[in-house]
């Protein structure tokens, strides 16, 4: 059992930390702000049966099993657990806990945000997409029929523990799709943290221990300063959304759960730095590094011919970031840096995305 690394997401009185480190689980140090006999593990039963890491049971009273998916994020698995934990009369000083990917956090953080106006919670990320993006910053929330995440609230974990043994289990486009959210910090922050992702791929892909704790650490760190700056994501914070406005597109039009989102958002990256680079902004060269490296984690960097680009635009207009009607984008300006901006015509996008399709 040992702890690698301690993060601190710096919020004032809601401050908390991510704890990362290799068998961790049975640490009790670590379920901060929690009873035993008060909490609730909230997971699928398809991560329960998982071998390698599993919460030991000391540390929750019962547990509440949903559906595995994206198909599951919906209110109606937010009720199926309001269900339980009423039944079970859980008061306010319950907590729960989250064990799973991103839809398991999302989906008990947004419970947990509105069971009797909010109990604590822990998440438990699982998959390298939530360890890197979805756990940390507090967004919680469920799709709507007319679109994902659609709904739910800003509520921050009481911590976030990493534990780098569960990632042996996770199927490699899963590992992959986790990739996509890796390298977009370095896309959009830090150049440093890009170019060591180049010359250490090789030792990130045989899930080297100490390259998995470095990029797991790195990317949290920088989501942490982006998230203590900007909690609400009225400015900075937008800026970890590179290639999801274009993603989110790609995820409806191509059917939820066919791509991962992590494959999404890595065609939605290349389409906004091909765009920058129509632009006269990113540099041909910054421009095939993203596209490489991206490549090399078997993520795709075009998009499927059959998408149709006046539906991805449709589909675009009703991002979250959309403002007066007009549509905000993160581009990258070069590696390591990036800004928002509305200024692109619908022709300029349509065309992006014609060009960027498989041919
Ligand atoms: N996944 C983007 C954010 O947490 O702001």
């Amino acid at each position: 059992m040992k702890i690698i690394k301690k993060i601190k997401v710096d919020l004032g009185d809601r401050s908390y930390p991510i704890i990362i480190g290799n068998g961790i689980y049975g640490n009790k140090n670590l379920y901060r702000n929690s009873n035993p006999k008060n909490s609730i593990l909230v997971s699928t039963k398809k991560i329960k049966n998982l071998k390698n890491s599993s919460i030991p049971k000391r540390f929750y009273n019962s547990e509440i099993l949903i559906g595995d998916g994206e198909n599951f994020k919906n209110l109606n698995s937010c009720e199926s657990i309001y269900k339980n934990l009423l039944k079970n009369k859980y008061s306010r000083d319950c907590c729960l806990l989250a064990y799973g990917g991103g839809v398991i956090g999302d989906i008990t953080g947004y419970v947990a945000a509105t069971y009797l106006r909010g109990v604590n919670f822990i998440q438990v990320p699982t998959t390298l997409l939530s360890m890197v993006d979805s756990s940390v910053g507090g967004k919680t929330g469920v799709n709507h029929s007319l679109g994902k995440n659609m709904i739910g609230a800003f509520y921050q974990p009481q911590s976030v523990i990493i534990d780098l043994d569960s990632l042996k289990t996770l199927p490699k486009k899963q590992f992959n799709a986790g990739m996509a959210e890796v390298i977009k910090y370095g896309v959009i922050y830090d150049k440093q943290f890009f170019e060591w992702l180049e010359k250490n791929k090789k030792k990130i892909i045989s899930l080297d221990r100490v390259s998995l704790a470095k990029i797991i650490a790195t990317s949290c760190k920088i989501k942490a300063e982006i998230v203590a700056k900007d909690e609400k994501e009225s400015g900075i914070r937008a800026i970890l959304n590179l290639g999801h406005t274009f993603g989110h597109a790609i995820e409806k039009n191509i059917g939820y759960g066919r791509w991962t989102h992590g494959a999404a958002v890595a065609c939605g990256m290349v389409i906004a730095s091909e765009l920058s680079e129509k632009l006269g902004k990113l540099s041909k060269n910054d421009l095939s590094r993203i596209k490489n490296l991206l490549s090399y984690f078997d993520l795709p960097i075009k998009l499927p011919k059959k998408l149709n680009a006046s539906k991805l635009y449709e589909a675009m207009k009703n991002d979250k970031k959309v403002l007066n009607n007009k549509i905000r984008l993160i581009i990258p300006k070069k590696i390591g840096e990036c800004f928002i901006s509305d200024k692109f015509s619908k022709s300029t996008i349509l065309k992006t995305l014609e060009i960027n399709r498989d041919q």
